[in-house]
């Protein structure tokens, strides 16, 4: 049996680009970006992996996935990209159930990802002293249909952590390190610390705090990652590379 569109569901549609846009089913006739003038509701009862031809284009129209919702995502503030997203989920063992507290919120690129791991039995704790990005993230959150494992919080994480006991604190702002001793009362025994700064500067101040208190296993990564073109003339690494995003720092508390 074909898996089809249900009213309410939220749906990618991927052009022969493939670039991705994110539609939900029960937002009214608008003027897409990228797409043109259409009426959501036209894909409910349209079957998942079929072709629709809108304007003079044709999408492919796919169920969302957590790739599709970070590729749709609006970006506001830098974000973290998922070579790093990834490496912290396994290296801070983020599982479903867990309780997972991050600051900053930025754009919500992380949060998406936790959100989307740690499912409907967990949480995701998110702090950021603007308000404006905490208003464009909640958007990315919403339009990815994952705002509701998410608590969003205006707070500067550096003054405190109210909730306790956490499986993981994940830190991407400017001072992490004004941030640690709040991480290290708010998580359980065992519970994980990342820090994610774009300057050797930065990892040193951390880890020079990190190593003043009761963590251990610390150790930080960069995380190097290439595309490869295939073509019919032949494959090889592409001639662009992300050069650097940020390095990541992990610790796990001790008593
Ligand atoms: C680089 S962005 C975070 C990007 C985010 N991790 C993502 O993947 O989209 C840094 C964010 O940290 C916030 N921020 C800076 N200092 C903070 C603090 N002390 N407490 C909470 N948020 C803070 C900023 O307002 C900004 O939104």
């Amino acid at each position: 049996m074909k898996d089809i569109v249900k009213k309410g569901a939220i749906i990618s549609l991927v052009d022969e680009q493939a670039r991705t846009y994110l539609i939900n089913t029960t937002d009214p006739t608008d003027l897409y970006r990228g797409i043109g003038l259409i009426d959501p509701s036209r894909f409910i009862g349209q079957a998942y992996g079929s072709k629709q031809d809108i304007g003079n284009k044709t999408f492919c129209i796919l169920p969302v996935s957590v790739p599709d919702a970070l590729k749709a995502l609006k970006r506001n503030a830098q974000i973290i990209l998922p070579k790093d997203a990834a490496r912290i989920i396994l290296s801070c063992s983020i599982r479903p159930g867990c309780t997972v507290l991050e600051a900053g919120i930025g754009s919500g690129s992380l949060t998406l990802v936790l959100a989307s791991i740690v499912g409907p039995q967990g949480k995701v704790v998110s702090y950021d002293i603007r308000k404006d990005f905490i208003n464009h993230a909640e958007q990315n959150l919403i339009r990815a249909g994952l705002i509701d494992q998410v608590i969003i919080k205006e707070k500067d994480v550096t003054k405190e952590i109210d909730e306790e006991p956490l499986d993981a604190v994940i830190l991407d702002i400017p001072n992490p390190w004004d941030a640690v001793y709040h991480a290290w009362h708010a998580l359980k025994p065992g519970g994980y610390l990342c820090c994610y700064s774009p300057l050797i500067s930065q990892v040193e101040q951390s880890v020079h705090i990190i190593r003043s208190m009761p963590f251990i296993q610390d150790h930080t990564k960069e995380i190097i990652e290439r595309d490869i073109v295939v073509s019919e003339h032949g494959t090889r690494p592409d001639f662009r590379m992300l050069g650097h995003t940020g390095y990541l720092t992990f610790a796990r508390k001790r008593l």
